[in-house]
Formats: C-alpha cells, structure tokens, sequence
C-alpha cells in the first residue's frame, strides 16, 4: 500500500456534542471523518475503546458508515470516561492509521447518583427586593493526592460558580432554559485544577433568569417555574488511592448578598461594587454574619445532560463611533447589532452610577426604545473607587447595536468600552459568498440573526419583552439554521421540551417554554406553521445531519400534531376552521392585524396539513414503520386532493390569486402534475413581475417563493426579487443600514423613522430564510442525500451575478462550490469529501458525476431549457 494512497481519520464525534464532557448518553453514537484519494470507499471500520478496565477493539465491522454508527461496547456507567479510536480500511485494502482519539465522559447518568439537595436561601434572603443571592461552602481536601475532581451542577435560576476566588467554566446563563418543571438542564466542569490540598471554598452566584424573572410581553410574568431561586451542586473529588470525598449542596452552606442588586434578563443588571465581599468564595472568609439555607425539592429524574453547547461569549467588538451626548453621555455604535452586553472600563469615586442602556437603532440622535416594549435593558455599575474597574453584568443578555452611557468615567471609550457578543457556542458550519456586495450583507446579516437568537433555544428576537421559542419562526428558518452552524445538538433539547408541553389533544405551543400570553396565545391553540415544527423540523435536521435517531425520538409528538389536525378537518379533508396566523406579517395587511394577509388563512393551513402528514409517512419509512408510512402517505394523498378541488381554480390559478399560494402549492407538492405546476409558476413569476419585483408575502411565504421560482424555471425572476431594492425587499433594509434581518420588511419606514407598529423587532431570523436558496440555488450546493452523503451541485447562475461559493462542514467533511462565468463559459469547481458522492447538474439539464476531491469543470454559459426544474421543490427535499 503506497503512503499517498492510506486514509486519514480525523478524531471522531459523539453524538452532536461539541465537547463530550458530562454528556447523558451511555452508549453514544460515532462519527468521523476520512480524508482519502479520490476514488477510494470506506469498506469497513474498527473501533477502539479504551475504558478504566482496559482497552477493547471491535472487530472489523463492513460498512460503509461513518455517520453515527452504533456505540461499539457496553454502555457506559454514570460518570466512566472513556477514550474512542477509529480506523478505517478501504476497498482497495488500504487501512488507515488510527484516529486521534475522542474523549468521553458521562455526566451523573441515574437519578440516585445525586446525593446533593438543592439549597435556596432561607426566606428573608430570598423575598428581599430580588437581590441575587450568594451561597458558600468550605470543605478541605485531605487525604491522597487528587486524581480528578468534577462539579455536576445546576439551578433554580441562572448560577455562576466560583472555587477558590476563581471561576468555574465559562458558560452563560447556565442551566439555560428548558420547560424547567419536565426537564432541567446540568453542567459537568472538570474542577481538578481548582482544587488545593487543605482548605477550599465553593460559591455561588444566583440570580432570577428565566427561572423566577420577569419574562414575556404585556408587562410579563414573574416566578413562572417558582419564587425560589435554588442551587444544586455536586462536587466529587476522586483521589489517587480511589476513596471519593463528595461535597454537596445541604444545609451546612451559607447565604449571603452579593453586589449584584437585581438583575433580569428583560430588565438589566444593577451592580454596586462597594458591595462586594472580597474573598467569599475562597477558604477563610467571615461568613459569621451569613445566614442558613434551606433545602428545596427537585426530582433528581428530572435533571438531563446537555446534548448542545453551552452560551458563551463568543466574540468582542470595540465601538465604531462614539458621540458625545448632552448631560454628561455618550453614545456608542458598535456597527453591529448584536446580542450580548457591554463590559466597561471605568475609574471615578466611590459611590458614582453609569448607567448603560441599550438599543438596536437610533432616531433622531438617541436611542429607539420604543421597539424593545417593556424590557427595561439597562444596566447600572456603581464603582467601588480607587482605580480602574472593570465590570460586565452577569445574568443578562440585550439585543443591541447602540449603548448610551451615563456617567462615563473611563478612558478611551474606543478600549474601554467593549461588546461581548454571547449566543450558544456552536461551531460553524456553513459560508456563501458571490459578487455581489450587498446580497453578501444580506448573508452576514442573516448569520448574525441566527447567532443572535440561538441563545439556548430559538427565539424570535432578543431585544424587547418576547424573546421565546415561536415554533413558527424555526419551522421557517430550520434548514438554514442547519446549513450555517451544527445547531443539531441544542435543537434537539428544545424539540424534546416542545414534545413534552405539547397538549394532550396534540396541540403545540406557540412557542416552548411555554409561559402565560393573554388569551391570544395561552391556552395555545392548534396553528399552521407554527405547529407543524414537530414533523417538519426534525426532518429539516435529519435532511442535514443524517440522524434519523432525532426523527425516532420526535414521531410520536409529530404524528399526534397530525392526528390532531385531522380531527380538525372537515370531512373532505380541509383544515377550513379555527384561528389561523395565515401568511403573518404579509405587507399588505394592516398595521394592527399581521395575521390578515391575503392569502387565505385555511389555503395555507391545508397546505401544511397535507405537508406534514407527508413528512409524518416519510419519517415513518425512515424508522421502517410501513403501516403508518402507508396510512399517512394516504392521509397526505386525500388532503392534497381536497386541497386541489378547493383551492386550485379550473384554469390552474389559486383561490387566493397571491405569490404565496401559488408558492406553497408548489413547494409544498401539492399540485396534480407537471402541467399544473407550471401553470402556477407562471403565475407566481407574473405575480411577483406585477408586483414590481418587491417582497408581497409574509412568513410563511417568503422563504417559499425564490425556492418555487427556480424551481419552474423562472431563476431570473427570483433573481429580481433578490436584487430588488424598494421597500419591501430584503436589500431595502441596506438602505437603512441593517446588519441583522428585521422583523418586519419597513420595520424602519422610507423616511428613516422607526415603525410606530407593536411588533418592529430589527433582528428575526425568519425573513432570511432566503439564504438557503441563496446556498442551493444561488451558489448551488444542496444535499442529495440526508447527511449530505450524496451532494448536488445544481448552480444557477442570474442576476448579472459573475461567481459565487457556498462551502459546508457536512458530517462526511468539506462539501464547496465556487462557480464564475468568465469567457463565456461557467466554470465550476467542486469539493466532495471522502464518504460521499456528488453530482453537477448543469443549468443545461446535463449532469457530471463527480470524483471525491476538489475538481473543477467547465461549460459554455448556455441559456437553460424551460420548464419544471423541480430542483429545490419538495421532490428535493423530500429524498430519503
Ligand atoms: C413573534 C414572532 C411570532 C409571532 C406569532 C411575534 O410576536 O415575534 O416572530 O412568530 O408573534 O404570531
């Protein structure tokens, strides 16, 4: 076997863990990733696993698999690390060396491994004005020397750890939020450095979060899950000899007040430094003057391993501008709306106040608050005295591009001042580019959208009194959450808790967690687009990832939302009743009613009721359920029918004659035959030609047209629409300089004022679900196969756009295109890992099977056929 030819394996994954520390699986799926020549096939694959009873290889296993392949041992025990290996043999006999290994931890697997009790101050700590408490315990560490030390941990609120006087991890908002009562996040830190020989402290900071805080619109809603904050930690110190020394939350710890006063996520953090307690969380301290904890109930079954990265800072931004303001102020553009919270730098007396506060837009000089409701966002830091003072608040996250500072005492703002970017710390996993500036803005924004409300869930925005996990919005945004970043492993927690506050009739939330919101949403009733998240997201990531373990453990929930439905529909199978959000936020609805679009409200139910119901019998052919594959395939056969006979006139245009029903018919496959669908794509590129090439569909529109364009041949108006300038289209919100997708398509108005409507958020994911077309049809890359295991390029190229790329870090490895048109020839160069197949579909209809590797191709820049080029339609997305 010659060198050139061996195989590389990279360290493998577990499961969707970007870190495998204290995770919940005990027998956890494996990845890896090869990188061979080009034509060599993985024939099969060994797997090592080295375990604190020595180290065992499996045998060879065939397969050609590298995609979350079966735990190879026995399942790991509550807290066993373990060390994974891989090799890999060709067909060609080649066999790789060894991979690099991945390590492995489990957190406390069974409930009965919790020996700690969770402590909440005793009660005239914890009513008292809401001031975050602190709670400190010292231990010693006697005995053999320390092996390994790990703190299991978690809260009744946010919690941040200290040992010793020194952080424990760098997570935000830890436990993060999940539907607390079913389901409690816990974090596992490796803590063995922090620990001494002799005496230590543990403490903690806690404060309200989305535990007991005030959260939601309309004024909000405080002590949703309880009006105890509580802190549950599990301290275990393993030493050489093999005793273990465990130090628990019980009720030998003290609680104490911190500096923080108060701190909301909606509201902000005040913070006065003079009251802090030096040396509190290290050995020696005076907590004489402290008083007791008491114990509180959780159910130890309750509590569940994280299955996705935590929320961290992620990235640092130094102000582009600041303004002197009247009144001693200053007024601070970061040049980016972003979501996280300002650190400063400052020196003054003793006793003196700044005051941040927070906005994503101006008028007129000053901050815009109006669009952010009732959330207060503002911080307040009252310096201690007598030097520099560097200060960031704790538990809070704002959404915001500008800062108004009061009170300035630092140096130069331009370092002193500082935006740390926070959002869940998943890696990156997708990039498009092209040659067109502003249509990159677009893309940009789309990601700092996505980054700005993956904070632990999907949310819908991140600035004003909302920032929940609307099903809606990911349902629509999905698929190109899951190009741009590995969003798989917090997704799949948050369908978990969607799952289990879904009704028992089926019905799902609004958005999960599910909190009170006036009898609009709570109790929540069944919605079109909304709802459909369960049978259609897991899909969308499944499409992604190739993890049909996520689709098992979601059927249940998707197949009671359709079972549901049906029992709503009339007896031809139409969903024709019950309040629907329809085509929500479509421009031509007015102001007070977002929801009275003009496309019928029960078209577009139907529609997803047909959609989902044929996800519901894919998903079941996936997880080899035929009989309700069968059943369902029936069911979406009979609701496709109805649909036809009820909203597809006889001359082939839609009962409502709107871009969006004739877009949903046709994405969502619901059309009879090849004539029909290009009836309706004719339509709709006339449509969007009649409407001058601006924006004319809300949510749940929008990410279909481009999609149904290119889809009946008709990219050069999709193009238009793309480049479209004029309000509404996504470029006009250039004009007004966004750097986050907005909420509304004028959520700043021509004039350049502010929206006066309820809802003018400035960063919403939901209308930049475009950029998929933009990565599958723009630049042309798309999975052929779930996993990406088989690759389609299908370029497009339109709209006087000359190149563009499109690269994804796909569970095989590297998938890329770039294309130019250059002489008149397009030219194509492509990557497809090792592991995966691909194809070019040229816009001609000609096809290039292509070799793993990076290889590039050319053709005359010919005009394409006419016709149905199904290529991002349901046909396209539907393939198993
Ligand atoms: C949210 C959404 C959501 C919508 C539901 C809004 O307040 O911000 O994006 O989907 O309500 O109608």
């Amino acid at each position: 076997m010659s060198p050139e030819r061996t195989p590389t394996v990279a360290a493998p994954t577990a499961e969707h863990h970007r870190e495998a520390m204290g995770i919940g699986e005990p027998s956890p799926r494996i990845s890896w990733k090869t990188t061979a020549p080009a034509g060599w096939t993985q024939h099969g694959y060994q797997l090592e696993a080295t375990r604190t009873d020595g180290t065992r290889r499996t045998d060879w296993v065939t397969s050609q698999d590298s995609v979350l392949v079966p735990w190879p041992t026995a399942p790991l025990a509550s807290r066993e690390s373990c060390e994974i290996r891989v090799r890999v043999r060709g067909s060609d006999l080649t066999v790789s060396a060894w991979s690099p290994p991945l390590r492995i931890e489990t957190g406390l697997s069974e409930p009965t491994d919790w020996t700690a009790h969770a402590i909440s101050p005793q009660d005239p700590e914890r009513a008292a004005a809401r001031r975050p408490p602190l709670l400190r315990k010292e231990f010693a560490v006697v005995g053999a020397e320390v092996e390994r030390a790990r703190l299991y941990v978690t809260a009744h609120g946010l919690y941040e750890i200290e040992i010793n006087g020194r952080r424990v991890g760098d997570h935000a908002l830890a436990p993060g939020w999940t539907s607390y009562h079913h389901r409690l996040r816990y974090q596992t830190h490796d803590v063995t450095d922090h620990l001494r020989t002799g005496a230590n402290a543990i403490g903690a900071w806690l404060a309200d979060g989305w535990y007991r805080g005030r959260l939601g619109f309309d004024g909000g809603h405080a002590d949703l899950y309880g009006d105890r904050l509580a802190l549950l930690a599990q301290l275990e110190i393993v030493h050489r000899d093999g005793s273990v020394t465990v130090i628990g939350t019980d009720t030998s710890w003290r609680a104490g007040r911190g500096p923080i006063l108060s701190s909301g996520l909606l509201d902000g953090e005040t913070y006065d430094a003079r009251e802090e307690l030096p040396g509190w969380s290290s050995p020696g301290f005076d907590d004489g003057g402290w008083s007791p904890v008491t114990l509180v109930a959780r159910d130890p079954a309750t509590l569940v391993a994280p299955t996705g990265p935590p929320v961290r800072c992620t990235e640092e931004t130094e102000p582009v501008l600041v303004t002197a303001l009247d009144g001693d102020r200053l007024l601070v553009d970061f040049g980016q709306n972003l979501v996280g919270r300002v650190r400063i730098t400052v020196s003054g007396p003793a006793g003196h106040t700044v005051v941040i506060r927070h906005a994503e837009v101006l008028q007129n000089g000053e901050l815009c608050v109006r669009p952010l409701r009732d959330a207060v966002s503002t911080d307040r830091y009252t310096l201690r005295g007598g030097g520099p003072e560097t200060w960031e608040p704790r538990f809070t996250l704002h959404g915001f591009r500008y800062a108004e500072i009061t009170g300035w005492r630092g140096g130069d703002p331009g370092r002193d001042i500082v935006a740390r970017v926070h959002h869940t710390d998943m890696a990156r996993t997708g990039w498009f580019a092209c040659s067109h500036a502003q249509v990159n803005r677009l893309h940009e924004n789309v990601v700092w959208s996505l980054r700005g409300n993956f904070v632990d869930l999907p949310t819908d925005c991140p600035q004003r009194d909302e920032r929940l996990g609307w099903t809606g919005d990911i349902q629509i945004f999905a698929p190109t959450a899951a190009f741009l970043y590995d969003c798989h492993g917090m997704l799949a927690s948050w369908l978990r808790d969607v799952a289990v506050e879904q009704h028992d009739d089926g019905t799902v939330p609004w958005y999960v967690p599910q909190i009170p919101g006036g009898e609009q949403w709570t109790p929540a009733r069944p919605g079109a687009g909304w709802g459909d998240v369960v049978a259609l997201t897991p899909w969308d990531l499944y499409r992604a990832s190739g993890d049909a373990g996520l689709l098992a453990a979601q059927y249940d929930s998707a197949r009671r939302w359709v079972d549901l439905v049906t029992e709503l529909a009339d007896e031809s199978g139409l969903w024709s009743r019950g309040y629907q959000l329809g085509d929500w936020l479509d421009p031509f609805a007015p102001p007070h009613d977002p929801g009275a679009g003009r496309t019928d409200r029960h078209l577009i139910a139907t529609a997803y009721y047909a959609w989902s119901a044929r996800h519901v019998a894919w998903t079941a052919g996936v997880l080899g359920r035929e009989d309700e594959q069968r059943r369902y395939e029936r069911l979406a056969d009979r609701v496709r029918r109805a649909f036809v006979d009820a909203y597809v006139l006889p001359d082939g245009t839609m009962s409502s004659d709107t871009q969006t029903a004739c877009a949903i018919a046709l994405q969502f496959d619901l059309l009879p035959d090849a004539e029909a669908r290009a009836t309706a794509g004719r339509r709709l590129a006339d449509l969007v030609a009649a409407g001058g090439h601006t924006i004319q569909t809300g949510f749940i529109g929008t990410p279909l047209v481009t999609p149904a364009l290119s889809a009946t041949g008709h990219d050069d108006t999709a193009y238009s629409l793309l480049l479209q300038q004029e309000c509404p289209s996504w470029l006009y919100a250039l004009r007004h300089d966004a750097t986050t997708v907005w909420e509304r398509w004028d959520s700043m108005l021509p004039d350049g004022t502010v929206n006066p409507g309820e809802m003018t958020s400035f960063n919403h994911y939901a209308l930049g679900a475009v950029a998929q077309w933009l990565h599958n049809t723009v630049a042309g890359l798309t999975a052929g196969a779930p996993g990406y295991r088989d690759v389609v390029f299908r370029p497009r190229p339109g709209g006087g756009i000359t190149w563009a790329s499109a690269t994804h870090e796909s569970p095989y490895g590297r998938v890329a295109i770039r294309w130019e048109l250059r002489d008149s020839r397009l030219t194509v160069e492509t990557t497809v890992p090792t592991g995966a197949t691909g194809r070019i579909e040229w816009p001609d209809g000609s096809v290039t099977d292509l070799p793993t590797g990076t290889s590039t191709h050319s053709r005359p820049a010919a005009c394409r056929p006419a016709g149905d080029h199904a290529d991002t339609s349901a046909t396209q997305r539907s393939l198993a």
